[in-house]
Order: structure tokens, then C-alpha cells, then sequence
């Protein structure tokens, strides 16, 4: 199985919707489409601009599920190493990975590692256009980059990413990026109102403040990464997606940057979950009275970070609710990563 984003759409509208999508040509058609009760979900291969009138039209939205490649050619990757690897082991395979460009990343289990050439080579005969196939390790150090092994294809892991119709090149042994966080993305950006000043404090490649200025042609926004790779992209991806009028990137620590700072922010983007609460001070301090902060952080319940989060705010002398929370991913059992939507009162 694979994550993909789709669209959700009444049975009774979903065949006029299907040729629609079939003829603009966001149908992925490698992908079977789902039902559920009244439901149709058609896999799709990008966000669109262009989807937002005709979701209205059909009474449809965008969710994100996974999805089963079609059982011809290409088969789903347990089917494909069956006689391959022994039995008892193919409940192990994992039941989705994710699509970065043209490279998987997959998480295998240690039961699987003796076994990980045959599964990567096995993902490339079904995903013909993918180049490297990557098992995940842990997110290591300050640049949060995920330690990765090539288990099949080419060395070469720089790859250009499409989410949301902009892309974004990356070299997923050198910077952090994750595509499970694409909906949060949209999220923010599409909260976003005309005009405002936003600050992306640990802006990464860039998929935050590039998309905020897609859909805010007259928002300012103000990106500092600290990776020198990383920044290095971010930089070519302002570029790529033209959007240098609008985004400044910066090179260098958040905390040293906004020292000599005098301007206050609309919102600000603090996506750091291991150690954002280092930084609130500093992201209190920027954001204007009645300001937005996206605050993410790793925890294992919303409503204790929450308090936690109030609490520490008011200990640096500032008060904020929490105007929205969720969990955005599992990264252990029982532990998130955490958005707390913060405002900054008066
Ligand atoms: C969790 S990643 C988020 C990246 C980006 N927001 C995204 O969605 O892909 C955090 C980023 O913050 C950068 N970073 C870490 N410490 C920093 C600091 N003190 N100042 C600026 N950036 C920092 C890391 O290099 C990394 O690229």
C-alpha cells in the first residue's frame, strides 16, 4: 500500500468526476481506486490549484489514504517477494513506504535486513521510473537529517519532489524532508491571510514558506535554516518555484539571526519538535500581539504539552491559547510530533 492524496467523492458523482480528473490529467491510474460506504477516493498525483473550483462543483475534498498499486503489472511488493523471501517472514513487509521524487524510503524491520537488496530491487521493478530505493533509520542531530541506507539502485539520492504542484530538489542524506507532513503544510498555508508577515524558523529545503507564498501572492516571508545543504536548496528551490520576490532565506542559527531583529511577525512556523521548546522565548518575542505560532513539538499528549507550553509562555512573561491542536505524526509508540496553534494575546 501506498500514501497518496486523494479525492473523495459521492458514488452517485464519481464517474463524471473520474473522466474530469482522467482528462486534466491528475488521475493516477497506477493506483485502484477505493470505495467505502458512499464514498469513491481516486487516487491523485498532485494538488492542483485547479482542483479547488471543481471540488465545490462535485462536493468533494482532498484526504489523504493508502492506496494499492493495480494488481497487474506492477503487483503490491508482498505479492512481488512471495518466493523470494521465506513465508513466515512476508508478514513483515511493510504495508507502505513513501514516494520522494524518484526514491523510495522504507522502513524495515531488522527480521527483514539480510533480506532488504531483494525487497529494494523488487520496489524498483514495480515503480519503473524510481532510481534508489532508501531503508529508514533514525533522525539524528541538530540538522535532524534521517540516517539512510541505499539498498538498491543508484547512489545519486538528489531528487526533485513534486507536493502540492511546486517541487522542491533535496538530497535526502543531506538535509531533512518528510512528505507524511504535506497535509499539515497545507494546513498552515491555506490559514494564511493576505498581506501577512511570516517567519519559517527552521525553514529546511523550503516546503513551508514556498508554499505559503504560492498561495499568498502578497505575503512576505522570512526562511533561516541552519544546514548548509539544506539551505543551499532552499535557496535553489526560491528560485525554482519563483518565488524571490517573497521569501528571504537566511543562512545561520534562528536564535543569533532574530537577536538583532526588531520586526514582530503575523506568524511564525516553529518546526523543530525535538527541541522547539528551547526556542519559544525567541518565537514569543518576534510574534506581534494577537500573532499566530505554529508551534510542533514532540510530546506524548496534546492536552499535557499544552499546559506545559502555556505554562513556560507565561514564565517568559507572555500569554497565549491554544487555539488548535493534533497529532501530525507517530514517531514512537505513543509519542508525537504535536502542532499547537498558539496566539499571541494582547
Ligand atoms: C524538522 S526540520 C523542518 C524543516 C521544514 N520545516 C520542513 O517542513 O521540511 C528542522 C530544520 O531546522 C533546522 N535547524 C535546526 N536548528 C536550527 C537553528 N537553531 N536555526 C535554524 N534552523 C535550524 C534543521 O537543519 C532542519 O532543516
Amino acid at each position: 500500500m501506498v500514501e497518496k492524496y486523494a479525492v473523495k467523492v459521492p458514488r452517485k458523482r464519481a464517474e463524471s468526476l473520474r473522466r474530469k480528473l482522467l482528462s486534466m490529467g491528475i488521475l493516477d491510474a497506477e493506483y485502484k481506486p477505493i470505495q467505502r460506504d458512499e464514498w469513491i477516493y481516486f487516487p491523485i498525483k498532485t494538488i492542483e490549484e485547479k482542483l479547488d473550483s471543481m471540488l465545490a462543483e462535485y462536493d468533494a475534498e482532498i484526504e489523504r489514504i493508502a492506496f494499492e498499486p493495480r494488481p497487474t503489472n506492477p503487483r503490491s511488493l508482498r505479492e512481488a517477494l512471495e518466493n523470494k523471501i521465506p513465508r513466515e517472514l512476508l508478514g513483515l513487509i511493510p504495508s507502505s513506504y513513501d514516494l520522494i521524487g524518484d526514491l523510495i524510503l522504507i522502513e524495515l524491520p531488522p527480521e527483514l535486513e539480510s533480506y532488504s537488496k531483494v525487497i529494494g530491487e523488487t520496489l524498483i521493478r514495480i515503480h519503473p521510473r524510481v532510481k534508489s530505493v532508501l531503508a529508514k533509520g533514525e533522525t539524528v542531530g541538530a540538522y535532524r537529517i534521517r540516517r539512510t541506507t541505499v539498498i538498491a539502485g543508484s547512489q545519486d539520492t538528489e531528487t526533485i519532489h513534486r507536493e502540492h504542484g511546486r517541487v522542491y530538489k533535496l538530497d535526502l542524506r543531506k538535509v531533512f524532508f518528510n512528505p507524511r507532513l504535506s497535509g499539515e503544510r497545507l494546513r498552515v498555508a491555506n490559514g494564511v491571510k493576505p498581506g501577512e508577515e511570516v517567519l519559517d524558523m527552521f525553514a529546511g529545503i523550503g516546503p513551508f514558506s514556498i508554499l505559503i507564498a504560492k498561495k499568498c501572492p502578497s505575503c512576505k516571508i522570512t526562511a533561516i535554516e541552519l544546514n548548509p545543504e539544506a539551505y543551499n536548496y532552499l535557496v535553489q528551490n526560491i528560485r525554482l518555484n519563483k518565488v524571490e520576490k517573497q521569501v528571504t532565506a537566511i543562512h545561520g542559527d534562528a536564535r543569533e539571526v532574530l537577536r538583532t531583529k526588531t520586526r514582530r511577525f503575523d506568524r511564525i512556523i516553529m518546526d523543530l519538535p525535538h527541541s522547539s521548546i528551547d526556542f519559544i522565548d525567541i518565537g514569543l518575542d518576534v510574534c506581534r500581539d494577537g500573532g499566530l505560532i505554529h508551534f510542533y513539538i514532540a510530546a506524548k499528549s496534546i492536552q499535557e504539552i499544552s499546559e506545559e507550553v502555556k505554562e513556560r509562555a507565561r514564565e517568559l512573561g507572555h500569554e497565549v491559547d491554544v487555539e488548535f491542536a493534533r497529532e501530525v505524526l507517530e514517531i514512537a509508540p505513543r509519542r508525537y510530533t504535536i502542532v499547537l496553534d498558539l496566539r499571541k494575546k494582547r
